[in-house]
């Protein structure tokens, strides 16, 4: 932690160094990488341009990239980014392990690094850390399923079905933690069944959350348990992108009553489905919100000062905990998604149509 503290306090002095020789102004001393997974998911896209837009209205430079899913274009872009003179680095990071070398080189330069919804793992070169509580994610959706089925005093028994993320992503074990944590009790009584017997992280996660990949898993399960009319009450997805998956696959292969879905992110797919019926729920992950907290993080390490922080206890990344600024998910479902998703702002109606 000590030494953490020192790292933190020589990069704040040569990034204030750098705006003084600069006069402060435009020019790379001004300039902040933003490094992203990718494109394919609508999420990704909003963090990206959120980002830009608040970084730019606060009078800095952005060099924006997206990395397709590919660690070593992700790798090569925060080179670029390095070696091009930004003087800042925020990165959704697509594998939490495989950053460590070209952060060292971040290091040496004296460039703080945010990690941005995902934390890096294993690397002393992450001054903070911004995301949404990803553990209150978990017990979110494991708290609709318990709510939904009424778990307490329905006399069940329930068949559910579990898909969670990439295990490169050190959300997903956060999101497939929170969920279990309300849903073990239920699966260990017998009032939840999971048919397919597949309950260990490993063997419920969807490499690169991958729609189709975790189509293929649901096509796999149905048609070894539930094609004989056997009824799927519930499917715990830790995403969209994966409850999209178990969806499609629903919809081509079983033909019961259609089982609680949940997801995460509000994609406007999945919005659709929700108003469709074939989704039940999503969590919300406002990404303005985000952006402006790392926004006002990278304007005070900037200037010299330190980052807002709420938490200083939970994400530990192998070198030393990372304090923290965790911003609230909540649920959204038919019943509520006008007000947080329309109202707000973040969609419009005809977007949804
Ligand atoms: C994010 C989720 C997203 C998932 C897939 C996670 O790290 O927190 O919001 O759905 O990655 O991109």
């Amino acid at each position: 932690m000590r030494k953490r503290i020192l790292s933190m306090v020589l990069a704040t002095f040569m990034v204030a160094s750098l705006l003084v020789g600069c006069g402060g102004g435009a020019g790379s001393a001004n300039k902040v990488g933003v490094a992203m997974p990718t494109k394919d998911l609508q999420r990704w896209n909003q963090d990206g341009a959120n980002m830009k837009e608040k970084l730019e209205a606060a009078g800095y430079t952005v060099d924006l990239q997206y990395a397709s899913n590919d660690i070593a274009t992700q790798v090569s872009q925060i080179e670029n980014m390095i070696n091009s003179g930004c003087s800042m680095l925020v990165i959704a990071s697509i594998d939490g392990d495989s950053l460590g070398t070209v952060l060292e080189l971040a290091k040496e330069s004296g460039i703080p690094v945010i990690a941005y919804d995902r934390l890096i793992m294993n690397s002393d070169a992450v001054s903070y850390y911004a995301t949404f509580d990803n553990y209150m994610v978990g017990t979110l959706q494991g708290q609709y399923i318990k709510d939904t089925l009424d778990l307490d005093n329905a006399e069940g028994p329930f068949n559910i079905e579990l898909t969670t993320g990439d295990p490169g992503d050190n959300n997903a074990r956060f999101f497939f933690g929170g969920a279990m944590d309300v849903l073990q009790p239920y699966i260990d009584s017998g009032k939840l069944v999971v048919k397919s017997g597949q309950t260990t992280f490993e063997e419920v996660a969807t490499a690169n959350w991958a729609t189709d990949a975790a189509q293929a898993r649901m096509d796999a399960i149905i048609a070894a348990n539930y094609s004989d009319g056997t009824t799927l009450h519930a499917c715990m997805c830790s995403n969209d992108s994966t409850a999209l998956g178990v969806a499609n696959s629903l919809e081509a292969n079983y033909t019961g009553e259609w089982p609680i879905i949940t997801g995460q992110d509000c994609d406007i797919a999945s919005v659709k489905n929700i108003l469709a019926g074939k989704q039940s729920m999503s969590i919300f992950k406002d990404t303005r919100t985000l952006a402006s907290k790392v926004v006002e993080m990278v304007d005070a390490i900037m200037k010299g000062g330190e980052a807002p922080v709420n938490d200083t206890k939970t994400y530990d990344n192998g070198t030393g905990i990372i304090p923290s600024f965790l911003c609230e998910p909540v649920f959204a479902d038919i019943n509520n998604y006008k007000e947080l998703l329309i109202d707000s702002g973040y969609y419009t109606e005809d977007q949804l149509q």
